[in-house]
């Protein structure tokens, strides 16, 4: 989400006669776009800040500026912490960006005022800070679910939906600039609604006008995810077969204290439901371990329904009080550091024993891969992604194979993070 609201950014910026810079250096304002999610998060914020000091030297008028979530829950204090910053900007304000950078010239300036209509349906990002064959098209903003443990809400305020006209214009855009992929965005995109719109709607009526982009989307919280959305996937080729659908706990005990609205058994009969209509989606997700009043048998609950779901890749966190949510208002953060490391690291271990089992499944498969470019390790290989999410390695030329491609390849030895295969040119994605 970040992404894309830097993207926005900038074409506002842009499109009031400022330029961006290649190097930090040259850069007259600087803006630090904000997670709040952990509290380490917003701690290398803090460093960053600081980090950022020494180039006031050589630029007495340089602006530095907090923006997006940590603007908006830390505030004016921010002005008080470490470092010296010259404006605060909440993820509500963006469009106000220019005015506030040069009102910050005299002046302290915070404006974090959350908008319950807020949606830039006017604004098109275009793509000014990450080239590449991907784009990401936020659909809503916002979210009101309330998970205990989550800051969300209070930083990024009310649930809104973006006109389905809007999130097409964009798209319009990116596929005349050599995007070939979509990733729609939104806190919990299941609960997209636009006058008689609903996500899977939106989905469908995307994929089949854009036939030429393949699709994904991110995030869909389990408690809504309908049949209605499972049959959308399955009956359209591009639109991608992987969905990340953060469990959070395989405790129905701990889910209810987190007011996530489902129960394991909730949660493992949707994943049936995927795997059984589309054996071969994968599945992501995210688990927080330690949260209050864990036990090690709740623990074990999750351990056990990772293994059931069998999921191909996990973000795994400790879990993290976060100021102001209810759970730090009413819950007890009481599992202890040591004990939250050594759950954390069962978790992340047996996830990586289920994705290098998950991925020795596909040796000998031949899978259809969109190449991304030159693998980072080695320049004769292409690196790229197949429907399912899965990262593919395998030779070949980004002369011959320009990102875009796609290519089958044959897989014929994979790591817990990577295919490796041989390849094969079947043609471009956008026919
Ligand atoms: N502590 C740890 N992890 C958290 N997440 C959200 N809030 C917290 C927190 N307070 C995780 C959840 C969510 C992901 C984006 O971040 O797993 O799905
Ligand atoms: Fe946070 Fe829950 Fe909303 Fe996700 S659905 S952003 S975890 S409150």
């Amino acid at each position: 989400m970040n992404v894309a609201d830097s993207e926005l950014i900038a074409s506002v910026l842009t499109g009031n006669n400022y330029e961006l810079t290649a190097e930090i250096k040259d850069a007259d304002v600087i803006l630090i776009n904000t997670c709040s999610i952990r509290d380490n998060a917003e701690q290398r914020i803090y460093k960053r800040i600081n980090e950022l000091q020494h180039l006031r030297k050589n630029n007495s008028g340089l602006k530095i500026g907090i923006i997006g979530c940590m603007a908006e829950r830390v505030g004016d204090l921010l002005f008080e912490k470490e470092g010296n910053i010259n404006f605060l900007a909440g993820p509500d304000s963006y469009r106000n960006i220019s005015s506030i950078i040069e009102q910050s010239s005299n002046e302290r300036v915070t404006d974090i005022l959350l908008s319950n209509t807020e949606t830039y349906e006017d604004i098109l990002p275009g793509k000014h800070l990450e080239d590449g064959i991907t784009a990401f098209v936020p659909i809503m903003r916002g979210c009101e679910n309330f998970c205990t443990y989550c800051v969300v809400p209070f930083t990024r305020g009310k649930e809104r939906s973006r006109p389905p006209w809007s999130i097409e214009e964009e798209i319009e855009l990116h596929s005349k600039n050599n995007v070939f992929e979509i990733t729609l965005l939104g806190q919990n995109v299941n609960s997209y609604s636009f006058e008689q719109t609903d996500f899977p709607d939106l989905l469908k009526n995307l994929a089949e006008k854009f036939s030429n982009l393949r699709f994904r989307f991110a995030t869909s919280h389990p408690k809504d995810l309908s049949d209605k959305l499972i049959d959308v996937i399955a009956s359209h080729p591009n639109i991608c077969k992987s969905i990340h659908l953060p469990m959070q706990s395989g405790s129905s005990e701990i889910l209810k204290r987190m007011n996530r609205k489902y129960t394991r058994e909730w949660y493992l009969e949707r994943v049936a439901a995927i795997m059984k209509r589309m054996p071969e989606c994968t599945i992501s997700t995210d688990i927080i371990a330690g949260f209050c009043g864990e036990t090690e048998q709740d623990h074990q609950q999750t351990l056990s329904a990772m293994k059931e779901a069998g999921f191909f890749h996990a973000f795994m966190f400790k879990y993290s009080e976060r100021p102001g949510t209810a759970a730090a208002k009413v819950l007890n953060d009481d599992v202890p550091e040591e004990v939250k490391t050594k759950r954390l690291t069962e978790i992340i271990n047996l996830q990586q024993e289920i994705s290098y089992k998950h991925n020795e499944n596909d040796v000998g498969k031949t899978f259809e891969v969109m190449i991304e470019g030159t693998s980072k390790r080695n320049k004769d290989e292409l690196m790229g992604r197949t429907s399912q999410n899965k990262v593919v390695v395998f030779p070949g030329n980004i002369g011959t194979s320009p990102p875009g491609t796609i290519v089958k390849v044959q897989i014929s030895n994979v790591t817990s993070a990577t295919l490796r295969g041989e390849s094969e040119v079947v043609g471009s994605a956008k026919a």
